[in-house]
């Protein structure tokens, strides 16, 4: 048995979502005239609580197309340390957009508004001016740490008043709201834009949507087909994101109980866990990294190193409770 808990962007398309897919009614997306999507975009900018919800391939473009909407070459993303376009984005935001990323530190990804604030420095000819807060929820680097909505909101507020533009990498915001209660819209509310990845825990193949206003999503629409973003009959993702948001968003609870067991199972076989995960993501030390994720994957789990010296397991779609069982079998016969 093969246990894969490297990520949830690794789950396959279930039959019914692929008789979804099979079964999408498309047109061209670049004209405007793909009825799937053109759904998919008002269902879920109606769950966001914005006026539109744009098709992005990735949530790295969707990332990357908020950075661009807000900068100009030569001006300051703030972000916290462990934040995704700084990590795993390949630079793009210093290619894209020409601009430099500030890093604050948080807690296990959450940042403190304090912090932004004093980040924030007051136009100087020296510096390159902050014009953009980049917020990620849940953290993927910080444990799946939820973002309270109480903190975006102070968040928000922050770096409006200091005048930057918010951003809610929310690749994950469908955790968060399973896992806190907290409506998607309210989650949505305090940013000018926010981008949402219905290929990691809803099981999707592919694609994202950037949401915002009207007039944001017009603008991303450019920065999208510039950057090669912008497809053609796109409905058939279009209808495997609608097939996931009806069946496989309320499911995460399963995804989070199970990430909790693990996590329990970890700590009582002496594992040094980090914190109990508030969704799908955790993390683990250990003196050798690759060498115990190489013999995990000999054992029949699939893990990532995150660093030499850190494991990190994800619980999706694709990995069951008997899944799980099995993986806390081989963690307590590697402590043995
Ligand atoms: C927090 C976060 N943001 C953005 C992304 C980028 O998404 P994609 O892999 O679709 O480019 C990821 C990917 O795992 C992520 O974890």
């Amino acid at each position: 048995m093969w246990v894969d808990l490297r990520s949830d962007t690794l789950t396959r398309p279930t039959s019914g979502m692929r008789r979804a897919m099979a079964e999408a009614e498309v047109g061209d997306d670049v004209f405007g005239e793909d009825p799937t999507v053109n759904r998919l975009e008002q269902r879920v900018a109606e769950r966001l609580g914005k006026e539109y919800a744009l098709f992005m391939p990735s949530g790295s473009m969707a990332n990357q197309v908020a950075i661009r909407l807000y900068t100009e070459p030569g001006d300051e993303v703030v972000m916290e340390a462990d934040a995704h376009p700084f990590h795993y984005e390949a630079g793009a935001a210093a290619v894209v957009s020409g601009v430099t990323i500030r890093l604050v530190q948080g807690r296990r990804g959450v940042l403190d508004p304090a912090a932004v604030r004093a980040a924030v420095r007051p136009p100087n000819v020296h510096h390159a001016p902050a014009r953009l807060l980049s917020v990620e929820n849940t953290s993927n680097r910080g444990g799946g740490a939820v973002v309270p909505v109480e903190r975006c909101r102070e968040l928000a507020s922050v770096a409006h008043e200091a005048g930057l533009h918010v951003h809610l990498d929310g690749a994950r915001l469908w955790n968060a709201h399973v896992a806190s209660g907290t409506a998607l819209a309210d989650f949505a509310a305090p940013f000018d834009v926010v981008n949402v990845c219905m290929s990691k825990g809803l099981g999707a193949p592919v694609g994202s949507r950037l949401v915002g206003s009207r007039s944001v999503a017009e603008r991303a629409r450019r920065f999208r087909k510039m950057l090669g973003g912008g497809m053609r009959q796109v409905g058939v993702l279009a209808a495997a994101a609608e097939y996931a948001l009806d069946h496989h968003l309320v499911r995460l609870a399963d995804d989070h109980a199970r990430a909790r067991r693990l996590w329990e199972a970890l700590a009582a076989a002496g594992y040094a866990v980090e914190a109990a995960p508030d969704t799908n993501i955790l993390y683990f030390g250990v003196a050798d990294a690759p060498a115990f994720v190489a013999r995990l994957r000999e054992a029949g789990v699939g893990a990532i190193a995150i660093a030499h010296d850190r494991v990190r397991l994800v619980t999706h779609l694709d990995v069951d409770d008997a899944g799980v069982a099995r993986a806390i079998e081989v963690f307590a016969s590697l402590r043995g």
